[in-house]
């Protein structure tokens, strides 16, 4: 079954079942503040898991675009990606464990076709914060599940939550058993030996974990799952990787046809981060030396570097880009639209790139002399981490450089080095994802309604063609992202400024209204992504200065805010301006 066949019944099984189907959230989080990108079906849904109401109901299922760069450096291998679509059904405080078994039960069964003997589940073995899920354990047994497929896990497989604070809960997972030999006598669905391939995830969301590390239970139960839709083709199609599947082979095929060296590895590396610098591009990425413009960077420096590997001629990367959005556009119609920008945004940063190789490699050669006056023959991976994370050259490079100059390099301790850089990003990556989930401080809320009157003063300043093209919120401070193609003047930051705190002393009432999309575009109200809305939107207003498709929350009233001020205003990208503000109280 193609891939897009897979997400086509998904999705109608359950609209079958009571659910509304909701657009997918760009991968790029608006007005999420401190996420890099969308990572989960759930992320966008948080408030709605917290308790706001969403207005198509509460039952809902999606297909979700996600980004997860953790991984990064192991694709390559048979089976990691870094963009990814999640199939995804939740119940808002609706439905529980019973019914939500019964359905992915029969979905895989019936819809699919997968044979029970195929399938393993886990459960939560239970632990001083939460006890034991029998009942879902009972539940399994009852739709059909033997029970010798069922198994007890902790924590660390049965437990689902995004980052360290957030809703929570156990899970069940669903296990696909490939039918290769067992590793060995302890082999179980919580190996990961690739006998057993984890499908789906069902999570019965009734805690809130807090910064502490204390749980409470949620005001209301949910359930959140989450269906991986490349591995469950791969699955279907009985292939051995996501490569095999249509969704990768048409460019696997042409990037053999086009390499002059054969090497697996590089082939799937460039696949997967084209796809994964497309997708990204559509939403409104773009490559810069920060966030989550440096990831897409990294992605694209990545795949150039392994187009020459494959001794690939660089000016193939048009072809290849259209090629791969042909591939992808029956999923994804967005593509045919933004496909020009794609490729110009592409093929620029390549460009760029392939600069900063002939800039790399002055600087190595500057290093050479310095160490051949020295009599040295060794080259530091200090030096080897500093062209790396300076220059962006690649170590491999590096090495092939050194090796032809006579010259050994401490690739040992660079490695050291650069896992202590991964470790840190990891790190970063995550604090970021757990801010912008969790956080719905009074703090983060001030700023989330002052971004509304920055975007409403900015129209009124600059011109009424500005547009918000992200934010970014901690309790601290905020950063909106905005169309303009000039760097603000003194004089129209102090207007944007005074006329916000205008606004502010105005105490004008928030308000918040139910309407359908296509009503809430005509009465002249923002919005940043037009597809990522459900038919029926919520719609800020503020006074009459500003009204916003948006999903909240917000303070009550402007008077809550305290004193607007710009920190600094500068370039974020080509075309958008970046303003860093805070709220004195
Ligand atoms: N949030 C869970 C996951 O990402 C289920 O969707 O696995």
């Amino acid at each position: 079954m193609k891939a897009i066949n897979i997400r086509n019944k998904y999705l109608k099984f359950f609209e079958n079942h009571g659910h509304k189907v909701i657009p997918s959230a760009p991968l790029i989080p608006e007005n999420d503040p401190s996420v890099l990108f969308t990572t989960a079906g759930m992320q966008p849904l948080v408030p709605y898991l917290l308790g706001e109401k969403h207005p198509e109901g509460t039952r809902l299922t999606d297909y979700q675009k996600c980004v997860r760069t953790v991984d990064i450096d192991e694709v390559g291998d048979n089976r990691h990606l870094t963009y990814f679509e999640m199939l995804g059904n939740w119940s808002l405080g609706d439905y529980f464990k019973e019914e939500s078994i019964k359905m992915s039960f029969e979905f895989l069964t019936k819809e699919l076709g997968i044979p029970v003997e195929k399938l393993f589940v886990t459960v939560f073995k239970g632990d001083e914060d939460a006890p034991k899920d029998e009942e879902s354990a009972k539940i399994w047994e009852k739709v059909g599940m033997p029970k010798d497929h069922i198994y007890y896990f902790g924590k660390d497989d049965n437990w689902w939550i995004a980052g360290e604070e957030g809703p929570c809960g156990p899970d069940t997972e669903m296990f696909y058993d490939t039918g290769k030999e067992a590793c060995s006598e302890n082999c179980d669905p919580s190996c990961g030996c690739g006998k057993y391939v984890e499908i789906w995830n069902n999570v019965f969301m009734e805690y809130y974990k807090s910064k502490d590390g204390t749980y409470s239970k949620l005001k209301q139960r949910n359930v959140d799952t989450g269906l991986g839709l490349e591995r469950m083709a791969m699955l279907l199609q009985g292939k051995e990787t996501p490569y095999d599947t249509e969704i990768f082979a048409p460019i696997m095929e042409e990037l053999k046809n086009l390499a002059k060296s054969d090497d697996i590895s590089s082939r799937r590396i460039v696949a997967e981060h084209l796809r994964c610098s497309i997708m990204i591009i559509s939403d409104g990425g773009r490559p810069s030396n920060v966030d989550r413009g440096y990831i897409l960077r990294r992605l694209i420096r990545r795949m150039t570097r392994h187009l020459n590997k494959l001794q690939i001629d660089l000016n193939e990367l048009s072809n290849l880009i259209d090629l791969n959005i042909d591939v992808l556009k029956e999923m994804y119609p967005e593509l045919e639209k933004n496909r020009e920008e794609i490729k110009k945004v592409l093929i620029e940063e390549k460009d760029k790139f392939i600069k900063t190789l002939a800039n790399g490699e002055r600087e190595f050669e500057k290093v050479i002399l310095r160490l051949k006056k020295e009599n040295q023959t060794k080259i530091d991976g200090q030096i080897v981490f500093h062209l790396y994370d300076t220059y962006g050259f690649p170590p491999e490079v590096t090495s092939d450089l050194a090796k032809e100059q006579g010259f050994t390099i401490d690739m040992e301790n660079f490695q050291k080095l650069y896992k202590e850089h991964q470790e840190k990003s990891r790190m970063g990556s995550e604090q970021k994802f757990k801010g912008g989930l969790a956080d719905q401080s009074p703090e983060t809320i001030c700023y989330h309604t002052a971004t509304h009157l920055l975007n409403a003063a900015l129209k009124i300043v600059i011109n009424k063609d500005v547009h918000q093209k992200g934010s970014n919120i901690t309790p601290e401070r905020m950063r909106f992202d905005f169309s303009c193609d000039h760097k603000l003047t003194d004089e129209e930051k102090k207007k944007v400024e005074d006329l916000v705190n205008e606004w502010i002393k105005q105490a004008l009432p928030v308000t918040v209204q139910e309407m359908k999309k296509e009503d809430a575009i005509k009465s002249g109200a923002e919005c940043m992504f037009i597809e990522k809305y459900p038919d029926i939107v919520t719609v800020y207003s503020i006074g009459n200065v500003s009204k916003e498709l948006c999903g909240g929350p917000h303070v009550k009233n402007t008077s809550e805010l305290g004193t607007f001020k710009i920190q600094k205003e500068e370039a974020s990208s080509a075309g958008v301006r970046r303003i860093k503000a805070i709220l004195i109280k």
